[in-house]
């Protein structure tokens, strides 16, 4: 399961073999922990336009600890913030490029750009034309720019402040693998309520996470527990062992249950009786065949674990009032889900309902229940499902993207803990890929 690649990139002899044979040279990437909180480096505020909030802005970025400077102060800084949101032309878009030009290159190695965008205008296709713009210059600059830097697009729909926490989550290592998204805040949901303390934003709260016995699901369980949560796991009956030593190593409880049963719902409606903050849909499974070999049990069982499972306890346990107001529902979709994947009708065609499903019930969750509804579409994880993938497609799956090695499961956990914190309440129907910006397409 070791990248070994980039262990031996990562040496003196490696780097220089590489290098001279012109081969990809990707770069550790920095993980939060606990010793490492926050990036390394100054954080660049810069302008394109005339922002009205700019004050306001530097608030919050000033909130992230990092030593917020301007462009005749900066020296290899570790984040670039372009407030781009009153770029409403070709001239304000202009500025964009003339605001990060002089400094890309400097940016140090692991390090975030962030544009922040306006919605498109339906009603100024001028306006239109420059903010669409920003997401291919964005989508672009993430192929080029190297080094494990990531370029990601912020469009606030709404109040600045309810960007805080997508600000942060950016601006910090928790969001290593995610490159290339862009992310709408605002303009839905109750809005975000900022957390007493930001290091346990879900202090006081209950998640219920499926399929946590192994994978990214333990450790989506872990994080949530850093980030203060109980947690409910949720696994087969198959799993339970597995499954309770997780829950012993987290302190939390087990839930040994097929997602697929009919009453699913109601039993986990049952065991939290006071209801839950946040539901993570991740159990998933794969049974890939090309179609004109695959049994309708091959197709039938994909859908049902990964996608009618989900449609049906979400479905049940919002009707029952069992996920609480200012709580999030997060489901887990797929690259495959968007790109489309050989040998894979089933599992791509339920992981593509998880992101209608979400784009379809978050305003309505919203409205009736104050609950957001997002989902996490991973790229190629470390895991036991991907270690099984033969090696050449595994090294195919590990390179092709701008980062030029695989995720492992806590960036999946990270993106999922970001969704649930209560700092995200405006952030809402959104999927945002965790997958090192795939170069594979649609
Ligand atoms: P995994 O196979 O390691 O873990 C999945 C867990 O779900 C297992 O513990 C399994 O027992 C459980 N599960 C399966 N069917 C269940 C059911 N009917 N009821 C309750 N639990 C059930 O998989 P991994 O890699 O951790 O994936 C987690 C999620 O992420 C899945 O939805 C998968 O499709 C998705 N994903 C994974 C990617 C990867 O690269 N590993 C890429 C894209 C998406």
């Amino acid at each position: 399961m070791a990248d070994r690649y980039l262990n031996f990139t990562g040496t003196a002899p490696g780097r220089f073999l590489t290098r001279r044979l012109g081969l990809p040279q990707p770069a550790p990437l920095h993980r939060f922990s606990p010793e490492h909180p926050r990036l390394n480096g100054q954080l660049l505020h810069l302008t394109a336009g005339e922002p009205a909030h700019r004050d306001e802005l530097g608030k919050l970025l000033a909130g992230t600890g990092l030593d917020v400077v301007t462009a005749a102060s900066a020296e290899r800084p570790a984040a670039a913030v372009v407030d781009a949101t009153a770029v409403t032309g070709l001239d304000s878009l202009a500025e964009v490029h003339a605001a990060l030009h002089p400094v890309v290159r400097s940016m140090a190695t692991g390090g975030r750009v962030i544009v922040i965008g306006a919605p498109p205008s339906p009603d100024d296709h001028h306006q239109a034309a420059a903010q669409q713009g920003l997401e291919g210059f964005v989508r672009s600059l993430g192929k080029e720019i190297g080094r494990g830097r990531t370029v990601n697009l912020m469009r606030v729909a709404g109040a600045v402040a309810d960007a805080e926490s997508t600000l942060r989550f950016l601006l910090s290592p928790k969001s290593a693998y995610v490159s290339g998204q862009v992310i709408q805040v605002g303009g839905a949901g109750d809005g975000a309520a900022a957390p007493d303390d930001w290091d346990r934003p879900l202090a006081g709260r209950t998640a219920l996470v499926t399929g946590a016995a192994r994978g990214i699901g333990e450790a989506v369980a872990e994080t949530l527990v850093r980030d203060g949560a109980e947690v409910v796991l949720l696994d087969v009956p198959s799993a339970e062992a597995d499954l309770a030593k997780v829950a012993g190593r987290l302190g939390g409880r087990a839930l040994p249950l097929d997602i697929t049963a009919a009453d699913a719902g109601e039993r986990i409606a049952e065991f939290v009786p006071d209801g839950l903050d946040t539901l993570v849909h991740n159990a998933g499974i794969t049974r890939d065949r090309r179609l004109a070999n695959m049994p309708a049990e091959r197709w039938s069982s994909v859908l049902e674990v990964n996608l009618a499972s989900v449609l049906r306890t979400t479905d049940s346990l919002l009707a029952a009032g069992a996920v609480r107001r200012g709580g999030s529902i997060v489901a887990t979709a797929s690259i495959a889900g968007l790109a489309g994947n050989a040998g894979q009708t089933n599992y791509a065609a339920s992981k593509a309902g998880i992101v209608g499903l979400v784009r379809s019930l978050a305003p309505r969750a919203a409205a009736e229940h104050g609950v957001t509804v997002n989902a996490v579409a991973p790229g190629f994880i470390e895991t036991k499902m991907t270690a099984a993938v033969p090696l050449f497609i595994r090294e195919a799956g590990r390179r092709m993207n701008s980062l030029g090695q695989g995720g492992l499961p806590v960036d999946v956990a990270e993106t999922t803990s970001w969704f649930a914190s209560p700092g995200s309440g405006a952030v809402n129907g959104q999927v945002v890929r965790v997958c090192g910006q795939s170069l594979l397409g649609a």
